[in-house]
Order: C-alpha cells, then sequence, then structure tokens
C-alpha cells in the first residue's frame, strides 16, 4: 500500500501522537503494596528490594498519606506479625498487624482504599501457605483459616480482601464467610492465576516467608500453562470473585492479554518484587534510564489488558506521570 499508507504521519510530532493514543497510564490505575511491622517509628529498609521498607503501624498512616496525595487511591497491605506458629494464627488475631494497620489508616487517612491480602505464610513458622500433615499443604482444612483470616480483615475496616494462598475453592469458602458475618459488600480481588514464580524472591525476604522447605509447586501455577490461567480465573468468578489478579505481570502480559478476553470482571496485575528489584538493580548500575522503564513497563501492562496494577513504583510512577 505503500506510499499511499505512511503509518510515520501519525508519529509526527507529540500533539498529534498523544492524540491517536491507546492507552493511558493514570495514578488512580495504581495499588501501593505495604509491608506492615511491629514497633513505632519504624522504617525499616528491605535489602532485597533498595527504595522500598517495611513500616511499623504510625510510619504506615505517614506513608500512605503521601501514597493518597500522589493521586493513587488504594494500598495493599501485608503484615510481618511479631511471632509465628503452625497454623499462622497471626493472620485472624483480632490485635494482628495488619488488623492494627487497618484500623490505623481507616481512621486516620480517610479517603485511601485499603486493601488486605489474605494468606498464611508470613503467619506460619513453616512458611506455607496453608495447613502442613506429613509434609503435604491440605486444601479443605486451609479455607476455614482462610475464611477466618478475611472477616477478621473485614471487620478491622479492610475495603477489600485480597486472598493470595491458591487453595481451591476459597474465594466462595471466603464470600460464604463474608456474608454470614454481614460484609456482603465487602469485594474480593482474587489472586486467580498465580504462578510458582521465581519471581517472587524478594518479597520472601521481606515478608520472612520463605517456604522451609520444598516449594509452592503443589499450589500456584506452573509458569508453562496458558489454558489453566483461564480456568482459574473462570472458577474464581464463578465463585464469586469481583476482581481478578494476574501475577507476576511483566513475565505474563500473554496471560494478562487472554484472561481480560475470557472473563468480564476487572483484571489486576501485580509487578512483584523480583520485577522491581531488576530495574532498580539495573538502574543502580547506570544501565538503564529507571523512569523511562518504569513507566514503559506500566503502560505495557495496561496495553496487555490490566485495569490495575499493584506496584512498589506506584509513588515513583505517580509522580512521573503528574510531572508529564
Ligand atoms: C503471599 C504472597 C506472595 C506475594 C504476594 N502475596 C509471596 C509468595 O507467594 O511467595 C509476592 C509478591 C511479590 O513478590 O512482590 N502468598
Amino acid at each position: 500500500m505503500f506510499p499511499i499508507q505512511r503509518p510515520r504521519r501519525l508519529r509526527r510530532g507529540e500533539i498529534l501522537r498523544r492524540m491517536v493514543r491507546e492507552t493511558e497510564l493514570s495514578p488512580s490505575d495504581l495499588i501501593n503494596p505495604l509491608f506492615i511491622c511491629p514497633g513505632k517509628g519504624v522504617r525499616d529498609p528491605i535489602q532485597a528490594m533498595p527504595g522500598c521498607c517495611r513500616f511499623s503501624v504510625d510510619e504506615a498512616v505517614a506513608e500512605a498519606q503521601e501514597v493518597l496525595s500522589l493521586g493513587v487511591p488504594a494500598v495493599i497491605l501485608f503484615g510481618i506479625p511479631p511471632s509465628k506458629d503452625a497454623e499462622g494464627g497471626g493472620a485472624w488475631a483480632e490485635d494482628g498487624i495488619v488488623q492494627q494497620a487497618v484500623r490505623a489508616l481507616k481512621q486516620r487517612v480517610p479517603g485511601l482504599f485499603v486493601i488486605t491480602d489474605v494468606c498464611l505464610c508470613e503467619y506460619t513458622d513453616h512458611g506455607h501457605c496453608g495447613k502442613i500433615e506429613k509434609g503435604e499443604v491440605l486444601n479443605d482444612p486451609t479455607l476455614a483459616l482462610l475464611a477466618r483470616t478475611a472477616v477478621s480483615h473485614a471487620r478491622s475496616g479492610s475495603d477489600m480482601v485480597a486472598p493470595s494462598d491458591m487453595m481451591d475453592g476459597r474465594v466462595a469458602a471466603i464470600r460464604s464467610a463474608l456474608d454470614e458475618q454481614g460484609f456482603q459488600q465487602t469485594p474480593i480481588l482474587s489472586y486467580a492465576v498465580k504462578y510458582a514464580s521465581a519471581f517472587y524472591g524478594p518479597f520472601r525476604e521481606a515478608a520472612g516467608s520463605a517456604p522451609q522447605f520444598g516449594d509452592r509447586k503443589a499450589y500456584q501455577m506452573d509458569p508453562a500453562n496458558a489454558r489453566e490461567a483461564l480456568r482459574e480465573a473462570a472458577l474464581d468468578v464463578e465463585e464469586g470473585a469481583d476482581l481478578i489478579l494476574v501475577k507476576p505481570a511483566m513475565p505474563c502480559l500473554d496471560i494478562i492479554h487472554r484472561v481480560r478476553e475470557s472473563i468480564q470482571v476487572p483484571v489486576a496485575a501485580y509487578q512483584v518484587s523480583g520485577e522491581y528489584t531488576m530495574i532498580q538493580a539495573a538502574a543502580e548500575r547506570g544501565w538503564i534510564d529507571a523512569n523511562k522503564i518504569i513507566l514503559e513497563s506500566l503502560l505495557a501492562i495496561r496495553r496487555a489488558g490490566a485495569d490495575l496494577i499493584l506496584t512498589y513504583f506506584a509513588k515513583q510512577a505517580a509522580r512521573l506521570i503528574r510531572a508529564d
């Protein structure tokens, strides 16, 4: 068709490029993860995630105020409890670390949307996401513990619960427990498509949640599988998930796209700790331009089909978007 067709015509100059741009990235698409630890006045830098800290509840309030002031509407909380046990009792404790943080954030940062990660691996001494018997993670007995955790989050004021354990049937179990306790309006963001990925390495250091034996391959998905992702997503929607999450993000752009096409609920993607750390490490060495790569990576995740992105770059990205 050349020379009649010249795609470059639409690329001449910033004004026209902006006019024909297909994908937008806005601070309101972003969700900022926060690690909550015991203590007061604590901002404990995470070795494997340069630029990220564990925050005590009071410092989390200050951090969340800054997050919100940059136009990022939501945080997702991960707890680092003072002690762990075999069942993960800290996950549903009335005065648990996440429960305290939710109460403080809802009270002191009005307008902030608070999501809570529902899992046991940060609270169990063996580091697995469920109850263990003879070296195996049991599915059905774990469901009650997850449901109890979700209800306890909702009771402390959580705006949305996000189960990340990958047990079968947990969305239905959590939905019915929430409904029974009067939390019919609390949405569930299900980590429906969560791969057994090496990209979670730095997170496990941050949360002290590495499995003490074996790995998570008997519950998280095989990175080789794509059809299975669609099956997981469909099942969770049937069970009552209000939003579906795909994780990790950049290694799974194809999956984000296919999940987006196959279901009707909003899709979120998690740009996980390893993705964050790779960009930070290369930037520290001066090998890449971090600001440009952050925006390009988030835009690519949006273009693939994610409506929302969980990212440790939320504040930095929001600043860049606003400066643009
Ligand atoms: C808990 C959980 C994990 C992440 C989010 N929720 C860790 C894991 O499954 O080991 C990883 C997030 C990240 O790497 O940034 N189950």
